[in-house]
């Protein structure tokens, strides 16, 4: 079996890598024998600060739980991203924006980076933005979203990233959510060709939304937009006028960063709150080790600023490491299925970090649009996001990598700002399909469903017993939401939400949520989320969503409708359902399949048994177990005769 294979570490990767095995072993050691000492010191080797921490560490993850790292330190974001490399490397590129069309491309030295934050930083001041105010971003992925987030994090604003993707409804709820004051859009976004009319679900937004008193909108593309005199202002026009001198708020470690929405297996989507201090550290170490940086590294992570990934390891790790960061707006299938590849040899790409359901989508192409590229320049590849299958990962290794790059497969989440769970380059032997090795200082445990700790070989429910520095403090305005979701399943312990195994060697195997929460093409959706959309028809009485499995998305989206009397199913209102879960949420939010249901499987106390939903919409039907607990188990047989392929 393929999950068996090893790749040891080539030596010519672990001749110049900043870890061997060894290392990595030691390391690891002191990070959990000597965390607070561990972490002391990498806060002082990885970040620049105005002024010392009294406290290295203080937490709790019982009771109210809470965790502080380096309080009483004071420092910038935008000032060690952007600011402290201006003395060495003031003409080094720190982006370069590849646009959706292959012909057009920008380069972005720290030098002009600090210019435009500086000045965007002072656009939201004078718009009344100060500290702690939070700020909305809802953007294409071009280089003024960076400057963006960089110009929040230099007044010391709170920004709140809102993937492009999100419905004007979806928009609408976390500028509400957030209480935001400004948005920050442009007129349109391209991608594979086509426009999105950010602006115009902005208004849409916005009007619903009366905290919010200036929306600045970046010109893109140039098209026609809605204008509204009294809260909207041209981005460039007001950039231009303001001035290029803007001090670095001096922040404290635990001051608020960003504020970033996920999806749960309950509720509305949960503002996931990250600090200054602690985050920041943690994204640059990771970036550092996880990709085993050079100096002249040209780094690209395909995801977008929308979701963490973007946030860690396309802005503030990299940038913290003044290291060469790649912003892309387009997909990898335009104009055609070569475009990733075409890009890594235009932009020299070394280091190059992905989604496994990009590599699958790309490796239905055939190798052909890969091997007619040259890629001699890649070192490292990365995948992130869901579970990789051994498949496309040999695949990545073989085809996109020629044998000569060490894949890191990084287990990490929203909640936890930074990897947890990777291999490192030069430290760790590959195994397809598993995420290898706890990264310093976390210390992860396998639960049974008893809360017991599972020793050695096995599987459970996966935790992390100690604090990190890059993991969330809070969700935005619910601490007891925070300590009910990750804290209340196991005494003690962050309760991740997935599932893993780990093998006899230690190494770990992500096995996916064991919650209702989807992973579909690497973004994550709220079972609930998606039903409560669908229930808002006025002819739909009841509806279950689960995941089943979807060859390029990882999972796919099943929908079980129960119709009110007297509606008849039809492609119409299918359709109808579609387009509603769209408008809700947003278009990555469609189901797959929706199927007309008599009724859902619930036990005698009224409680849905999603456990059969999933096996029937995964097709899983000599393993549906015991249903003789169910409060009317014919039901069954129907939903299975009546099974939709998606
Ligand atoms: C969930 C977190 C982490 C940034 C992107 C997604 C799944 C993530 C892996 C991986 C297996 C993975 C988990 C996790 N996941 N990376 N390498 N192997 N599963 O962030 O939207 O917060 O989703 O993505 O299920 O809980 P997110």
């Amino acid at each position: 079996m393929s999950e068996h294979k090893v790749y040891p570490v080539p030596e010519s990767v672990a001749a110049r890598a900043h870890v061997t095995q060894a290392e990595y072993e030691a390391m690891y050691r002191r990070s959990v024998d000597d965390p607070e000492g561990f972490w002391a010191e990498q806060a002082d080797r990885f970040l620049d600060w105005f002024e010392k921490w009294d406290t290295t560490l203080d937490w709790s993850f019982e009771g109210d739980v809470h965790v502080e790292w380096f309080k009483g330190g004071k420092l910038n974001v935008a000032h060690n991203c952007i600011d402290r490399h201006l003395a060495e490397h003031a003409e080094k590129t720190a982006l370069i924006w590849e646009g959706d069309e292959p012909d057009q491309d920008q380069h972005i030295t720290f030098r002009e980076l600090h210019e435009q934050v500086s000045r965007l930083g002072n656009v939201l001041k004078e718009r009344g933005v100060s500290k702690g105010d939070r700020v909305c971003l809802y953007m294409p992925m071009i280089p003024e979203a960076v400057y963006a987030m960089l110009a929040c994090a230099r007044i010391g604003a709170v920004h709140s990233v809102v993937f492009g993707g999100f419905s004007p409804e979806a928009l609408k709820d976390r500028i509400q959510d957030a209480e935001a004051s400004v948005v920050i859009t442009a007129d349109e976004g391209v991608r594979g060709g086509r426009k999105v009319g950010l602006k115009a679900n902005t208004d849409k937004a916005v009007d619903q939304c009366p905290s919010v008193h200036t929306v600045l909108t970046v010109r893109r593309t140039g098209g026609d937009i809605g204008w509204n005199d009294s809260r909207d202002v041209w981005y460039h026009e007001a950039v231009e006028a303001a001035s290029a001198d803007c001090p670095a708020e001096p922040m404290d470690a635990e001051d608020p960063l960003f504020i970033l929405y996920t999806s749960g297996s309950t509720g509305k989507p949960k503002g996931v709150l990250h600090t200054t201090g602690g985050y920041l550290l943690y994204a640059a170490i990771t970036t550092w080790y996880t990709f085993d940086l050079q100096p002249d590294d040209v780094y690209w992570c395909t995801a977008d600023v929308g979701w963490i990934t973007g946030h860690s390891y396309l802005v503030y790790g990299p940038l913290a490491n003044a290291t060469t960061s790649v912003v892309f707006e387009g997909v990898p299938s335009y104009p055609d299925a070569s475009r990733f590849w075409e890009v890594v040899d235009k932009h020299q790409v070394s280091v190059f970090y992905t989604a496994p359901t990009a590599i699958r989508a790309l490796m239905r192409e055939g190798d052909e649009p890969v091997t007619k590229t040259d890629r001699s320049s890649l070192r490292i590849l990365g995948t992130v996001g869901e579970p990789i299958n051994p498949e496309a990962w040999e695949w990545y290794y073989h085809v996109v990598g020629k044998e000569q790059c060490p894949i890191v497969d990084t287990w990490w989440q929203t909640e936890t700002g930074g990897h947890l769970i990777t291999p490192l380059p030069g430290a760790t032997e590959l195994k397809p399909g598993s995420a290898t090795r706890p990264f310093f200082g976390i210390v992860p445990a396998l639960m049974d469903t008893d809360g017991h700790v599972v020793e050695g070989e096995g599987e459970g429910a996966l935790v992390i017993t100690r604090p990190w520095p890059g993991q969330m403090r809070t969700i935005y305005g619910n601490h007891q939401r925070f300590v009910e979701t990750y804290f209340s399943a196991f005494k003690g312990c962050y309760f991740s939400g997935d599932g893993a195994r780990r093998d006899g060697n230690g190494d770990y195997w992500i096995t996916g949520r064991m919650d209702d929460v989807l992973n579909v093409s690497g973004h994550r959706m709220g079972t609930a989320e998606i039903e409560s959309a669908l229930v808002l028809h006025d002819a739909v009485a009841e509806a279950a969503v689960v995941g089943y499995p979807h060859d390029v998305k990882g999972q796919g989206i099943y929908a079980y409708v129960i119709l009110v009397k007297d509606a008849e199913p039809s492609d119409a209102l299918r359709k109808e359902l579609v387009n509603l879960v769209r408008s809700e949420i947003g278009p990555i939010a469609s189901p797959d399949a929706i199927q007309w249901a008599p009724g859902l499987p619930k036990t005698r106390s009224g409680k849905i048994m999603r456990r059969i939903l999933r096996k029937i919409a995964a097709n899983e039907l000599d393993s549906l177990g015991d249903t003789s607990t169910l409060a009317d188990p014919a039901v069954v047989d129907e939903l299975i005769n009546n099974r939709v392929t998606g």
